[in-house]
């Protein structure tokens, strides 16, 4: 989703913000710019497409100054056009900004300020912050009061940059339920959506908070409310971690994050015992128990679900975060929050998260990113540890959620051998990823199909939501997860001649009822792809897993499936990294 980004310091900005701009194109985009000051005057330039196409097509690292902002966007309002990119311009190109959010009274303000004779360019919403600055720039004097004015008459979320011509000397910046946060470097000093924009340049970072309004300089940083009132802010050391994004020999990020599972799994069962402990005292305390996730983190929670009943014996609630609002009456402060989230910034989780602690429920939250809002807002927190993931689509995130879901519901019901168990699954999940020749061998036979579906019962249920998932995501291909028991109730009649089927199947309890659900599908002549450490006659393609623990088939059974996604997309010549209209982080609701 949007990434925003402002540089203030001694080298010429525009070659920075390009190459740091980059670093922001994971969060997935479609159209990217930059302006900078210098001799009173505002450069700008932007355009649809990829930061290395723009910058080489718009000459982008030739733009003049020392001060600069940035912009990678992914349009939510207004098409994907040149005039909708960020920046945008006052009408006298006095102010260029660069926002990530959206401003839901953007058609009234737009009226309004057309009535005052403002024109527009673009269609965003965006564009109202450029012409609120310059209106109420004069009269305020400085950009702190200008950019309170300005956040006074918002609603909706956002986090935005402001560049001044009369005052190339300062970048100014507000956020609201949108990221945001201050590098500080030495004599120079950056704004970002994340860290790991300006992470190679410095690990020292000030978090701008909701209602906050920041300026930059060469020489420091200041903060206030939304009122103007300064606030004392301490920069935080961050992790260096966030840094390492390098693709090493692998064709795509997402291809080295799949195969980097062999360490991540082990890295989930890191944790600081004190901690572990805390958090089942709280889920063992709570009255209530709620999960809550989006996207991939919502598989992860329904997983979390079977295990927390499996082996400590709690019936929790699983809500998707943006479906979360219904059950806002029954929380209450018995009630524990278990907020599942790679990034900690996707705006549904927060929002969730904010009506849970509005009706006094706890908050413990399953991170990666660990200077995220999310982790910022919760009581208790953990990290499954897996190291910054660039691909759009979560892999490595996903096992390693899921195995410190396991890991967290056995300690609580001090089933200690499990930890065993869990370290060993390393050495599986090589043996899998040693076999991706005969998952690309399957996903060449997808190259025709139009839809495909995935099935399993018990912990295999969430696998196939989570493979159907990742198939629409990498490859386009239309795909359905689905429990193997409702396929009479339905899907059924959609299975003709050849219709490919992903069966997951271990030997466990749920083996003998999901086989006779193939026979099913065969009967109706579907082709089915089985995914077991058993192999059956009835398969037509097989793809072998390993035995391990029944619990444990969830974690090492969904990376032949994301293996296939891959496939499926490189197959079709789609880029697995940057899906297309999707967003690593989705910062709006
Ligand atoms: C986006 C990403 C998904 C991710 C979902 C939830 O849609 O493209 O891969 O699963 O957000 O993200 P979170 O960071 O909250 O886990």
């Amino acid at each position: 989703m949007c990434g925003i980004l402002a540089y203030i310091g001694r080298e010429p900005a525009a070659p920075l913000l390009v190459r740091l701009l980059k670093k922001l194109e994971y969060r997935g985009y479609d159209s990217a710019g930059i302006a900078t000051v210098i001799d009173s005057a505002i450069h700008m330039a932007k355009d649809v497409g990829r930061v290395d196409e723009i910058a080489s097509h718009l000459d982008l690292t030739s733009l003049r100054g020392f001060g600069g902002i940035a912009h990678t966007r992914w349009a939510t309002h207004g098409g994907v056009t040149p005039e909708n990119a960020h920046p945008h311009l006052s009408c006298d190109g006095r102010i260029a900004i660069v926002h990530n959010g959206i401003i839901d009274n953007y058609k009234k303000l737009r009226e309004e300020l057309e009535n005052r004779n403002h024109s527009f360019r673009s269609g965003t919403d965006s564009e109202i912050l450029a012409h609120l600055l310059e209106d109420n720039y004069d009269r305020a004097g400085n950009e702190i009061t200008a950019v309170s004015k300005t956040v006074q008459k918002l609603s909706g979320s956002y986090a935005f940059v402001a560049l001044f011509r009369q005052n190339p000397d300062v970048i100014a910046a507000a956020r609201k339920d949108s990221p945001l946060m201050i590098g500080l470097g030495d004599g120079e000093n950056f704004f970002a959506s994340d860290v790991g924009a300006f992470i190679d340049r410095t690990d020292r970072a000030v978090f701008v908070d909701n209602r906050e309004i920041a300026l930059i300089n060469t020489q420091g940083f200041k903060v206030t409310d939304f009122n103007g009132v300064s606030l004392r802010k301490l920069p935080t050391d961050v992790a260096r971690e966030v840094s390492d994004v390098s693709r090493e020999d692998f064709a795509h990020f997402t291809e080295k994050e799949i195969h980097e599972q062999s360490q991540t799994i082990n890295r989930a069962l890191i944790q600081t015992p004190e901690k572990i402990l805390a958090v089942s005292k709280e889920l063992a305390q709570a009255e209530r128990i709620y999960l809550i996730a989006s996207g991939t983190s919502y598989h992860a929670a329904l997983l979390g679900k079977i295990y927390l009943a499996k082996f400590a014996r709690r019936v929790v609630e699983v809500s998707l975060s943006s479906e979360f609002r219904d059950l806002e009456e029954f929380l209450d402060d018995h009630s524990v929050i278990v907020a599942i989230s790679q990034s900690g910034e996707t705006a549904d989780i927060l929002e969730a998260v904010g009506i849970a602690r509005q009706r006094g429920a706890r908050v413990v939250a399953l991170i990666n990113a660990e200077e995220s809002s999310l982790s910022r807002t919760c009581d208790l927190s953990l990290s499954i540890n897996c190291g910054p993931e660039i691909g759009v689509a979560a892999t490595k995130s996903f096992t390693s959620q899921i195995t410190l879901l396991n890991f967290l519901a056995s300690q609580m019901a001090q089933k200690r051998r499990n930890q065993v168990e869990l370290e060993a699954l390393s050495k599986k999940v090589d043996n899998i990823l040693a076999q991706d020749k005969v998952v690309r061998r399957v996903a060449h036979k997808f190259n025709a199909v139009s839809d495909l579906y995935f099935i399993g019962r018990g912990v295999h249920y969430p696998i196939a939501l989570e493979g159907a998932l990742k198939m629409k995501e990498l490859s386009y291909i239309h795909a359905e997860g689905l429990s193997a028991g409702e396929l009479k109730h339905g899907t059924l009649a959609l299975v003709t001649e050849n219709t490919p089927v992903v069966a997951l199947n271990p030997e466990d309890a749920t083996y003998e009822e999901t086989l006779n659900s193939v026979s099913e599908l065969k009967a109706r002549g579907a082709r089915v792809i089985g995914v077991s450490n058993r192999v059956s006659t009835l398969y037509d393609d097989f793809i072998q897993i390993p035995s391990v623990p029944n619990d444990l088939f969830p974690i090492i059974e969904v990376i032949p499936l994301q293996l296939l996604a891959y496939y499926a997309a490189l197959e079709r010549q789609a880029d697995p990294d940057y899906p297309r209209n999707l967003a690593k982080s989705v910062t709006v609701k």
